[in-house]
């Protein structure tokens, strides 16, 4: 059977969230242990669409009560077949794998993008990265309103990436840093976060603009730092980043949990990850052999879940 796959995965930002908003750079890895791949085949009945989160066939047209994920899913199925002109033929797509949505992992992203490759793939089309890039990101617009563009790529490279000012390179790192994610089984609330450090910066733009310049510092020297593997410098510097987010108004209790937990439990750093207000925390372990110990104390602490950044469960640490 002829068949198109497009594969993507979940990301960590390690430094920059919402400053990137504002022209400031961010740093972000793959979560290679949570990876999504999409198959689509064609169909002689309806366009159908089955993913972690829902199955059935794909809407005209988006409908108001639909549920979020839905939403997204069917954005990405609809605006692949018609920017690309497909809607010859009826299709079915499946979505393999699951990251968790709304905890700053860039699910939403990794779904669209994993539909969008699979489509183009079937139909042979070869999607050029910014052709790749816009279609992603007309679902992340429904998704997030003014999304940077930082999902888009990190979820789709390989590799850890540098990102500002909507592009991304890859980031040269002497040796893969020992991350973990732990996931505080709330959903985060990316949009209202957004919103929350816009508003602070049109009440105190000469305060805030010094804040984003602060962290624009931090992630200059984070990937200095990861040039050269120093870990303990990186780990003080995502602890410096996380102050500020604090400040910013974006953590939340929970999140304040985990990160004393890793911190106590460690962790040369740890801080919120993504848009935060609920979601994950990322941490930074000392030497690769810490980590199992680390998510035990984070699952003690209360993480709903643990993952590696590079492997598989943090079980198998
Ligand atoms: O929560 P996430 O994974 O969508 O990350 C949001 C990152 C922000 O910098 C807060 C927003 C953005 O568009 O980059």
């Amino acid at each position: 059977m002829v068949k198109g796959v497009g594969a993507s995965h979940a990301k960590t930002i390690l430094l920059g969230e919402h400053s990137v908003v504002y022209g400031r750079p961010a740093i972000a890895f793959p979560i290679r242990s949570l990876s999504l791949r999409a198959t689509a085949t064609f169909t002689d009945d309806e366009n159908y669409l089955a993913t972690p989160f829902h199955s059935g066939s794909v809407a005209d047209q988006p409908r108001g009560n639909d549920p979020l994920e839905k939403k997204l899913a069917e954005t990405a199925f609809r605006n692949a077949t018609q920017q690309l002109q497909l809607t010859a033929r009826k299709m079915n797509v499946s979505v393999d794998g699951y990251i968790p949505p709304a905890r700053g992992l860039g699910s939403s992203a990794a779904v669209a993008g994993a539909i969008i490759k699979a489509i183009a793939d079937l139909h042979k089309k070869k999607l050029s990265p910014a052709e790749q890039f816009e279609l992603i990101q007309s679902v992340e617009r429904v998704a997030h309103g003014t999304p940077s563009g930082l999902d888009v790529y990190a979820t789709s490279t390989e590799v850890p990436i540098w990102f500002q000012n909507g592009s991304a390179k890859p980031l040269q790192v002497l040796r893969d840093p020992p991350l973990l994610i732990a996931d505080t089984g709330l959903s985060g609330h990316t949009a209202e976060a957004v919103a929350i450090v816009r508003s602070k910066l049109e009440k105190k733009p000469g305060q805030v603009q010094k804040l984003f310049d602060d962290i624009a510092s931090l992630t200059e020297e984070a990937g200095s730092a990861l040039t050269r593997a120093e870990f303990e410098t990186l780990g003080e510097l995502m602890n410096k980043n996380h102050e500020i987010l604090q400040y910013l108004g974006v953590s939340d209790h929970r999140l304040e949990t985990l990160i004393t937990a890793a911190r106590n439990a460690g962790a040369a750093g740890a801080k919120l990850t993504g848009g935060g207000l609920g979601g994950c925390i990322v941490v930074l372990a000392r030497h690769e052999g810490d980590l199992k110990n680390l998510s035990e104390q984070l699952v003690l602490a209360g993480a709903k879940n643990v993952w590696l950044a590079n492997g598989a469960d943090a079980e198998a640490a």
